[in-house]
């Protein structure tokens, strides 16, 4: 059979509030046009994040009731760490809310000098290189003195190339920083798998393996940025030769046999609304990390989870590495993908794993950079259709000369996220409906300008006005 259908039938459901257009261009004004900012309610599709925002299966709620909620010890702490021992097999695992807490306790003890007063003080002149950070594992790094470095092989920067794993790391470029900057001044070499920031591309086998020999070699640890490495494996399966006959849970054993450690968020892929964990093989490290977990998180046993949610991980780890689960899930990528395509929308190619990356710049080619392309098509399909996207561009990641000029991010992307087993495959032609139209009427779409911006992570709060 060619159709994919939605491998699960819906036993519980939620209502979603139309709006009229007019309506909605009154809540983008209240909203200071910032997503962000829009009040869930009004949204009719939500496509901001994939983040925390999957339907939990039976089985999770079932899990759920099961809880233990004991401060030490918990049965549910247990069964956690069986569940992540079992794909990622790390000798130390660190239960925390979710992925950045895992980044700010991990960049925290291996970036930070600590004081003769026992005080953590910022580093300086310190580097840690990946494919590419995402906006909060940089925000970390930097707030604790480093410098966060994307080495992503050069494909994965041309939206329109095609290439099976864009999301890998230039290894040759990775051997020429470690020389530049020397050994001692970069503390762990991460790799995020799939390369969110990129498009949600994958990283290959042979990559992670290649990253890995380079690590060895210059005696740099490994960290693996997990989020989303069910859906990493999917495409090793079904892209990397040697890898076909292998199944999910092999081929992800494989890939964090080459790692010292990972940060994980499980709000992508252990399908939970809450949750992450920080794992390790190194003693001294994760008595380190304990350390800064119990004071801002919490103890060991939970770090800032209750026991119900270390329960939902469990079993959605458990689900996640389902085959056929995986399949329709990238499917449903594809489907998107191919239509846009075919109504004149330029995505990256490709399509990723979670999420559909619209070439901003070359969709709206009369935008210059300094008013944000992306964004501006951001509010677009709000205001058309009450869609909400999120830009990934020089909202996100632009920078500002001495002068105070923008040095704009190297693409525009706009992410249509799409959150795990909510949406059916009408609420997606309806996406492709509305883009369709967009395509048809983009003249009429204006730039944006900031008024207001914060220091940190701007594009959570910043506040925009129309360019007249
Ligand atoms: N790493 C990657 C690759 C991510 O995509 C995210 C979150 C994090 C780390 C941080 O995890 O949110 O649990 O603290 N990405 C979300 C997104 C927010 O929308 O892509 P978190």
């Amino acid at each position: 059979m060619k159709t994919i259908i939605e491998p699960f039938r819906i036993k519980s459901v939620e209502y979603v509030k139309t709006t009229t257009e007019e309506e909605r261009i009154q809540i983008l004004k209240n909203a200071y046009y910032n997503t962000f900012r829009i009040p869930a309610e009004d949204v009719l599709i939500d496509l901001l994040t994939d983040s925390g925002t999957s339907a939990m299966s039976a089985k999770q709620w079932a899990a759920m009731m099961d809880g233990d909620e004991s401060y030490a010890g918990a049965r549910s702490y247990y069964k956690f760490v069986n569940a992540i021992n079992k794909i990622f097999g790390f000798k130390h695992i660190i239960p925390v809310h979710q992925g950045r807490a895992a980044e700010r306790i991990f960049f925290t003890n291996v970036l930070s000098v600590i004081d003769k007063d026992g005080r953590y003080r910022p580093a300086s002149g310190k580097y840690i290189p990946s494919n590419n950070h995402f906006d909060t594992t940089r925000a970390n790094i930097e707030f604790n003195g480093g410098s966060a470095e994307d080495l992503v092989i050069e494909e994965g920067k041309h939206p329109s190339i095609i290439h099976p794993f864009k999301g890998n790391m230039d290894t040759d470029k990775l051997k020429n920083f470690i020389e530049e900057k020397g050994t001692e001044n970069i503390p762990v070499v991460m790799i995020t798998v799939t390369n969110n920031t990129g498009g949600g591309q994958p990283v290959s086998m042979e990559n992670i393996r290649e990253v890995s020999e380079i690590c060895k070699k210059y005696k740099l640890p490994f960290f693996i940025d997990a989020c989303r490495f069910a859906e990493n494996a999917y495409f090793i399966k079904t892209r990397e030769k040697g890898y076909e006959n292998k199944t999910i849970l092999e081929i992800a054993n494989e890939m964090f046999s080459y790692a010292d450690g990972c940060t994980m968020s499980a709000k992508k892929d252990a399908f939970a609304n809450i949750g992450g964990f920080l794992a390790m093989n190194d003693d001294k490290l994760y008595e380190e990390c304990k350390n800064l977990l119990i004071i801002t998180e919490g103890f060991e046993t939970y770090g800032g989870l209750a026991g119900r949610d270390m329960d939902a991980i469990a079993q959605g780890l458990e689900e996640v590495t389902d085959e056929s689960y995986l399949h329709y899930r990238i499917s449903v990528m594809r489907y998107i993908g191919d239509r846009l395509l075919a109504n004149d929308v330029p995505i990256i190619q490709p399509v990723g794993g979670h999420a559909i990356y619209i070439d901003a710049k070359e969709f709206l080619p009369d935008i210059p950079q300094e008013q944000y392309p992306a964004h501006s098509l951001v509010i677009e399909m709000y205001k058309k259709g009450g869609i909400r996207a999120v830009e990934i561009g020089s909202v996100m990641f632009g920078k500002y000369d001495e002068k105070g000029k923008l040095i704009p991010a190297d693409m525009e992307l706009v992410r249509l996220a799409i959150p795990r087993r909510v949406y059916t495959q009408s609420h997606m032609d309806f996406v492709i409906e509305v883009l369709q139209n967009i395509s048809k009427n983009k003249k009429n779409i204006c730039g944006m300008k900031i008024v207001e911006e914060p220091k940190f992570l701007r594009h959570f709060t910043a506040k925009f006005e129309p360019v007249k």
